[in-house]
């Protein structure tokens, strides 16, 4: 994909569903008693293999205008063939963790990046509450034995990951008592938010509970918190309205934010603040980013961004680390590209887990930045990139990870002179319209 720099970006934009929350949305869906119907449901490539394993699980799903409408029965039939998560990592462990809690044996499989990345992190928990799973090596694919009815666990998480905190939950579902999630760093929080809203009573103890907060409030205190629900648990469907997704906003945010001419608003978009925290994080680096019209739907928090161009005042906190990292864990690789930008440049720390993505995002946001003449350090939990710097357009490698080129697309319209991002039809993964979209709101 060749990309022109650009002068700004101005327009007004609404967003396809959140692909965290349309997940979650269609396996509570799947899972609940009668029909669903679910509006806005994320476009993106990884929903479509969610729901392409739900269909393989014998659930009826049904595209009808703008929504999709799910049949649920409580309970899922004995796959035929194997399930294809394809690139989407949500998709295998929180799948993993339904199917931990259903009496039949499954295999779970994906494409080579996803084959490549750790699943002993649900592997273990999952085994502690009945199931056993094959795996090759701690890696897909995975055959997951699963059982009529889960031990209940308390399980506190190695690792911050919402995708290890809801295959636990999940397989809870159908467990007798209570199975309790310990999280030391918040991670984000929607399959907790969505089953309250669908009815099924989840408790959220301690400090760092971001559920009822201001959406401004980013989750910065390392603090014990319990997530537990009782079991089994039956609920019923109904209708959800799924808000835009914010990590796609980013993009755009940033983009808005240092183009000086840029006006942008976007509306609608979900602000789940364990999720939105890119949006403090700007807004300290001197980014004009307002969010307005907060409202929820099923618990989740959405409303308006609004972004003016340039850059007010000194940055202020220009290091990223501890217990913010799971809130910003998507945008980490665009805030790197804006670091290049901010005076003084920026760091980034405790983020390791980075390097277990779709793919080691250190390595290859440092590699583009590098190609781009940009500074960068490169640590084994983090990246200190320098700045400002006059970013040079050039030759850049999506490694075919959706982010990485979506953060370069936006580096590349900063650039001096034209970039071409190889593999860019990546973005497919979670934002088939990124480049269209990007380019009908672009002043040259
Ligand atoms: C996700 C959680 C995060 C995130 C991923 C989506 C989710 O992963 O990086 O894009 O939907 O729960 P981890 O849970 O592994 O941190």
């Amino acid at each position: 994909m060749r990309i022109i720099p650009g002068r700004s970006i101005n327009g007004h934009l609404r967003l396809p569903g959140d692909k965290s929350i349309s997940h979650r949305a269609a396996l509570i869906a799947a899972l609940a008693q009668g029909k669903s119907e679910i509006s806005n449901f994320s476009t993106a490539r990884d929903c479509a293999s969610t729901l392409g394993c739900l269909r393989s699980l014998g659930v009826s799903i049904d595209f009808k205008d703008d929504r999709i409408v799910v049949e649920g029965n409580h309970t899922l039939v004995a796959p035929r063939k194997p399930l294809d998560c394809g690139n989407s990592g949500s998709t295998l462990r929180i799948l993993a963790g339904v199917l931990a809690g259903h009496d039949f044996t499954s295999e779970l499989i994906g494409d080579e990046s996803l084959s490549s990345r750790p699943m002993r992190r649900i592997i273990e928990p999952l085994e502690l509450m009945g199931a056993r799973i094959e795996s090759r090596d701690g890696k897909a694919p995975l055959i997951v034995h699963g059982v009529k009815e889960p031990a209940p666990i308390t399980y506190e998480l190695p690792v911050a990951s919402a995708q290890v905190k809801s295959a636990v939950l999940f397989a809870g579902l159908n467990a007798r008592g209570r199975t309790s999630v310990i999280e030391t760093t918040p991670s984000r929080d929607h399959t907790e938010r969505l089953f309250n809203g669908f009815g099924v009573r989840v408790t959220t103890q301690g400090e760092s509970s971001t559920q009822g907060r201001p959406q401004s409030a980013a989750p910065t205190v390392r603090a014990e918190t319990t997530i537990t629900l009782e079991g089994p648990a039956r609920f019923e469907g109904g209708a959800i309205r799924i808000p835009g997704d914010v990590s796609s906003a980013a993009y755009f945010v940033a983009a808005a934010m240092l183009l000086p001419q840029s006006e942008l608003t976007i509306e609608g978009v979900g602000l789940n603040p364990t999720r939105a925290a890119f949006l403090s994080v700007l807004k300290s680096w001197g980014g004009d980013v307002e969010t307005t019209d907060v409202q929820e739907e099923r618990n989740e928090p959405y409303g308006t961004i609004d972004v003016r161009g340039g850059m007010r005042g000194d940055a202020t906190d220009r290091t990223l680390g501890r217990a913010m990292i799971p809130s910003l864990i998507d945008e980490l690789p665009l805030l790197a590209v804006v670091g290049s930008q901010i005076d003084g440049g920026i760091q980034i720390r405790d983020a390791s887990e980075l390097r277990l993505k779709e793919s080691d995002r250190l390595a290859t946001t440092a590699a583009n930045l590098r190609a781009m003449g940009a500074e960068v350090e490169e640590f084994p939990d983090g990246l200190s990139v320098s700045g400002p710097t006059k970013l040079r357009g050039g030759l850049l490698d999506s490694h075919g990870d959706h982010r990485i080129a979506m953060a370069f697309a936006v580096a590349a319209l900063l650039a001096e002179g034209e970039s071409e991002i190889s593999g860019a039809e990546c973005v497919a993964i979670s934002f088939p319209e990124f480049f269209p979209l990007l380019e009908s709101l672009i002043r040259r």
